[in-house]
C-alpha cells in the first residue's frame, strides 16, 4: 500500500543540539499490557503516543480497562486483574504492530474469551506461527490463514498447561508472547532463547511484583501469580535514538546529545557497532530508572570505517539495522552483515528494501540471505521507497546528511507509528526535512 506522505530532504547539514526522543515502544506496549492485568491503578510516564503502543491502548480500552491519557506521555490505567477483561465487541485492530499481536496472542490465549486480531498489510503478512505452535502446545486454540499469518482468531479455554521451550530463533515477541501464556498456565513455563534478546517484559513482570527467574539463556516463571499496580517511567528509545546517533557520526561539525536514554544491555547493539566503526558516542550520567538502565549519548561527527558485523550484536540491534546501513555507506570499506535473516519478516524486508534503495542512491551493496555486504562510497541522490517502514524511512532522511542531492522518501506515514513527531525534532537538530 503507498501514501501520499513523503519526505523531502536536502543534501548536506549537520545535527547538533540537546534533543529527547519519544518514549521506548516496547517498553509503552508492555506498560498498558501489564498495567490492565495489575491490581490497582499503574502510572506511566514516558508513554510513546505512536500509532503502536496506541494500538495496544485502544485493544485494552476495548477489552473493558478503564485507562486514562495519553496526555504528554502520562497514562493512568485502571487494572482490572489476571482474569478482569471482557469481550470486545469487535475484532481488536492492531495496524502495523507486531508486538501488539505477537504478545497480545500470549497474554489473551489463556482468557475466557473469543477474539479476533487483525493487521494492516504488512502486519497480515508477518509469520505468526512463531508464536500460535508454541502457544497450541500451551493448550491454547487460536486460528491463523493457511499461510500462518493475520487475521487470528483465539477462542476461549478454560486453562493452560506450561511447557519448556526453546525459540527456534532469538526473538522477545515470541519470548514474551510464551512468558504472558505462562502466567495463566499450570505449572511453571521455561523460555529458552538461542541468543540474548531484549528482556524488557522479565524486567516488568519483576517491577509488577511477579517473580521471574533467568538463569543463562533460560527464563521461566510461574503460572497463577497476580499483578501489583506500579509507576512507570518509560525511556527515550534507544531504537529512535539511533537515527540521530548515526545521523550525527556522519555529519562533520555534529555534536548532539540525546537525553534519557534507555540503555537495556539487550538493547545498545547499536551503539557496540558503530563503536567498533570509529563513532565518537559518550555515555553521560548512568542511572537507574523504574528497573531500566538510562543515560544521555552525547555523539560527535568521526570518519567511520568498514567492519564485519559480529553476529552476537545482531539481536542487540535488530531495528537499527536500517540506520547501520546508512553509516555502513557512509563508511570506508566494506561492512558485511551476517545471521540477520529476521531482518526479512519486519515491518518490510529490510534486507531488500535497503539494497534497493541505497542502490537508488549510488552505493555499492549487495543482499546476501541473511544480511548484506556494503561498499561505503558517496551518496548521491534520488527517490527511494521505504515500503511503509518506518525505519527504513527515518534512515534514508538520515542518510540526506552526507548525499549531494536531495532525497525524496515515498510512503512514510507509518513514521508515526514509532516516532511522532519526527520531522520537527530533526529539523530543530538540524535537518533540512519536509
Ligand atoms: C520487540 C522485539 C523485536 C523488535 C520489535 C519489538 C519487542 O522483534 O524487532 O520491534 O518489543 O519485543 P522480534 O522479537 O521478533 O525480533
Amino acid at each position: 500500500m503507498t501514501n501520499n506522505i513523503k519526505f523531502n530532504v536536502q543534501p548536506g547539514g549537520k545535527l547538533t543540539g540537546i534533543i529527547r526522543v519519544p518514549g521506548d515502544k516496547s517498553i509503552s506496549h508492555r506498560s498498558i499490557m501489564l498495567g490492565s492485568l495489575a491490581e490497582g491503578i499503574t502510572e506511566v510516564e514516558g508513554f510513546l503516543e505512536g500509532d503502536d503502543s496506541l494500538a495496544t491502548l485502544r485493544a485494552f480500552r476495548d477489552m473493558g480497562v478503564e485507562i486514562e491519557g495519553p496526555d504528554q506521555g502520562r497514562v493512568r490505567i485502571h487494572g482490572v486483574g489476571m482474569s478482569g477483561l471482557k469481550q470486545p465487541s469487535a475484532p481488536l485492530d492492531l495496524g502495523n504492530s507486531g508486538t501488539s499481536m505477537r504478545l497480545l496472542s500470549g497474554l489473551l490465549a489463556g482468557q475466557e474469551l473469543d477474539l479476533t486480531l487483525t493487521g494492516d498489510e504488512s502486519l497480515s503478512s508477518r509469520p505468526m506461527r512463531r508464536v500460535t505452535d508454541p502457544l497450541a502446545m500451551m493448550g491454547a486454540s487460536i486460528e491463523s490463514d493457511e499461510n500462518g499469518t493475520a487475521p487470528l482468531h483465539i477462542k476461549p479455554v478454560k486453562q493452560l498447561k506450561a511447557i519448556d521451550y526453546t525459540l527456534p530463533m532469538a526473538s522477545a515477541q515470541v519470548k514474551s508472547s510464551i512468558l504472558l501464556a505462562g502466567l495463566y498456565a499450570d505449572g511453571e513455563t521455561h523460555v529458552t532463547e538461542p541468543a540474548p534478546t531484549r528482556d524488557h517484559t522479565e524486567r516488568m513482570l519483576n517491577g509488577f511484583g511477579y517473580p521471574v527467574e533467568t538463569h543463562g539463556n533460560r527464563i521461566s516463571l510461574k503460572g497463577g501469580g497476580k499483578l501489583k499496580a506500579c509507576t512507570l517511567d518509560v525511556p527515550a528509545d534507544i531504537s529512535s535514538s539511533a537515527f540521530f546517533l548515526v545521523g550525527a557520526t556522519i555529519s562533520p561539525d555534529s555534536d548532539l546529545t540525546l537525553n534519557h536514554v534507555g540503555m537495556n544491555p539487550t538493547r545498545i547493539g547499536v551503539i557496540n557497532i558503530l563503536r567498533d566503526m570509529g563513532a565518537n558516542i559518550e555515555v553521560l550520567n548512568q542511572r537507574t530508572v523504574g528497573g531500566e538502565p538510562v543515560a544521555d549519548l552525547r555523539v560527535r561527527y568521526s570518519p567511520l570505517k568498514g567492519i564485519q558485523i559480529p553476529e552476537d550484536q545482531v539481536p542487540l540491534a535488530i531495528d537499527e539495522f536500517p540506520a547501520i546501513f546508512i553509516a555502513a555507506a557512509c563508511a570506508e570499506g566494506e561492512t558485511t552483515l551476517t545471521g540477520a535473516e529476521e531482518l526479512r519478516v519486519k515491518e518490510s524486508d529490510r534486507i531488500q528494501v535497503m539494497v534497493d534503495g541505497l542502490k537508488i542512491v549510488g552505493i555499492d551493496i549487495e543482499g546476501t540471505p541473511d544480511g548484506a555486504i556494503i561498499k561505503g562510497g558517496q551518496i548521491g541522490g534520488g527517490t527511494v521507497d521505504s515500503h511503509g517502514d518506518h525505519r527504513i524511512a527515518m534512515s534514508f532522511a538520515m542518510a540526506s546528511l552526507r548525499a549531494s542531492s536531495p532525497i525524496i522518501i515515498n510512503d512514510c506515514a507509518n513514521v508515526d507509528t514509532s516516532f511522532p513527531g519526527f520531522v520537527e525534532l530533526a529539523t530543530k537538530a538540524g535537518l533540512s526535512i519536509t
